[in-house]
């Protein structure tokens, strides 16, 4: 899931690792995105949850923008 944090792109599995629940609906704040289900937090560098219940990192993706261009090393 391509995400867009205040200009900053960053690439995250969109599966919560809490249970399997889209990220999608989720809010971004300061450099996190919230699951919508049951609260938790992740950091969009790292992937690590930052609050209960999640307690297992979401994978995330190198990105760079380049002309326009999203580049996703998968
Ligand atoms: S499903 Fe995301 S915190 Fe529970």
């Amino acid at each position: 899931m391509l995400c867009n944090a205040g200009g900053t792109h960053y690439v995250v599995d969109e599966m919560c690792s809490h249970e399997d629940y889209s990220l999608y609906l989720g809010c971004i704040k300061d450099g996190k995105i919230k699951c919508s289900l049951h609260g938790s937090y992740f950091d969009l560098v790292t992937g690590q949850p930052t609050c209960d219940p999640a307690d297992e990192p979401i994978k995330t993706y190198p990105v760079k923008v380049e002309a326009g261009q999203v580049w996703v090393k998968a």
